[in-house]
């Protein structure tokens, strides 16, 4: 148990769920009981209530709202926009495709000047908007500083810079990354921002350099909600995409290699759905979250190892989990070496110490992950691949 003070979200009542949240004791002595049971198939509390059509009506609904995302044709604003629509508002979503299955495609790019936007959308834009997501640029962890710095840092400038344009603007929410934390070290909460870490990559300093411009934009109504890794089928259908973040390792694992892994992988990774983080970026625009910072993960808070094991188990497939000694750097070479993905080879032991208590600060009633969103990750990953075998 000394390792597992992560655990003591696990069953902790949720605001909402009916019942009084434990004390500390409780949920210690919850977290021991688990740990004494066998793991069920999927990482759920027994307490989390199986979702349904019926929580997801329970989003609040604004009259008049009129939302534009930025990047909501990606996998996590696709998420977004459907869950603001199941809310009632009006959906408008910038991409430089300009195409969206979801509301209104409009064509921009956040780099430009006014989101590039033509004459006419800019028009309609600001006669109308009320809210605003800022959910652009992808989570590679590999890219260089041209373009995360371009997206994340140039862009958000100018997404900030048109918030100014907008008379009907009454709230704007960013979507923020864990990992814009680095390897912070200390206890994090959502106070933290710069604690004087250093960075893995170019990916989590664009997203410390996004949400520092997010911050210091003191005269707008602009929040900021952070996720850790976001999973679960694609809401835009096919095939997970696993060129990016965590889902690099997936296809690594399924053709049986293996990864090496501080304690086996026996630390959390903060992940959740993709509709429960939706969920909640609609009730930070809904609330209204104001300034504040909110951060959301699957108060299950499935370890490393457990995510691994759930994406590969409709495969048929045991992860090989091998463990990594604390050896920093010469480790993280060495995993290189024998073969764990370039992109996982940072992320090899814990990321850093997050108190779970941030939860506490996101007004209830609470979404609730889809029961089984790992195991229908690993499924959607196996459908896409048996239909590219038959094509
Ligand atoms: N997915 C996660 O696990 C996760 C976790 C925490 C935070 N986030 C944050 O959520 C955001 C979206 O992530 P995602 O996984 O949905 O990425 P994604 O699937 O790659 O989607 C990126 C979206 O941004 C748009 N975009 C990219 N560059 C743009 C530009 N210059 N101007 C306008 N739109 C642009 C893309 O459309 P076009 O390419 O057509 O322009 C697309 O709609 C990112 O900021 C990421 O840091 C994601």
């Amino acid at each position: 148990m000394a390792q597992q003070h992560h655990r003591a979200a696990l069953h902790r009542a949720r605001p909402g769920d009916g019942t009084r949240a434990a004390g500390r004791t409780g949920r210690r002595a919850a977290a021991r009981s688990l740990h004494r049971t066998p793991r069920p198939a999927a990482v759920r509390p027994p307490r989390a209530a199986a979702a349904d059509g019926s929580r997801r009506q329970r989003i609040v609904e604004v009259p008049g709202m009129n939302v534009l995302i930025l990047g909501g044709t990606g996998f996590l604003g696709t998420a977004v926009a459907q869950a603001c629509e199941r809310s009632g508002a009006t959906v408008r979503v910038l991409s430089r495709g300009g195409t969206s299955t979801v509301g209104e495609g409009v064509r921009g790019d956040v780099r430009m000047p006014r989101l590039g936007l033509s004459a006419a959308d800019l028009a309609r834009i600001r006669a109308d908007t009320t809210h605003v997501v800022f959910c652009f640029g992808s989570v590679s962890w590999t890219s260089g500083p041209g373009e995360v710095l371009e997206t994340h840092g140039n862009g958000m400038r100018s997404a900030l810079a048109f918030l100014h344009d907008l008379p009907e603007l009454r709230q704007a929410v960013h979507v923020s990354s864990l990992l814009a934390l680095g390897r912070a070290e200390g206890r994090i909460t959502n106070r933290e921002l710069y604690t004087g870490q250093r960075f893995r990559n170019w990916y989590e300093y664009g997203k410390y350099c996004a949400e520092r411009l997010v911050r210091d934009a003191l005269e707008l109504p602009v929040g900021v909600v952070r996720f850790g890794p976001v999973l679960g089928p694609d809401p835009r259908g096919g095939r997970p995409d696993t060129r990016h973040g965590l889902p690099v390792a997936f296809p690594h694992l399924l053709a049986g290699y293996p990864v090496h892994l501080a304690r086996r992988g026996d630390f959390p990774c903060w992940v959740t759905d993709a509709s429960s983080a939706a969920e909640i970026v609609v009730k930070a625009l809904t609330t209204p979250i104001g300034r504040a910072t909110w951060t959301w993960f699957d108060p299950a808070l499935p370890t490393l190892a457990e995510v691994f094991a759930e994406v590969c188990r409709p495969w048929g497939v045991v992860p090989r989990i091998v463990e990594a000694r604390p050896l920093g750097r010469f480790t993280r070479l060495l995993g290189e070496r024998v073969g764990t993905p370039r992109e996982l080879a940072e992320y090899t032991e814990p990321w850093f110490d997050l108190d779970v208590d941030v939860l506490e600060e996101i007004p209830g009633p609470w979404p609730v992950p889809d029961p089984d969103y790992l195991g229908a990750t690993g499924r959607a990953l196996r459908d896409g691949a048996e239909r590219k075998a038959l094509t």
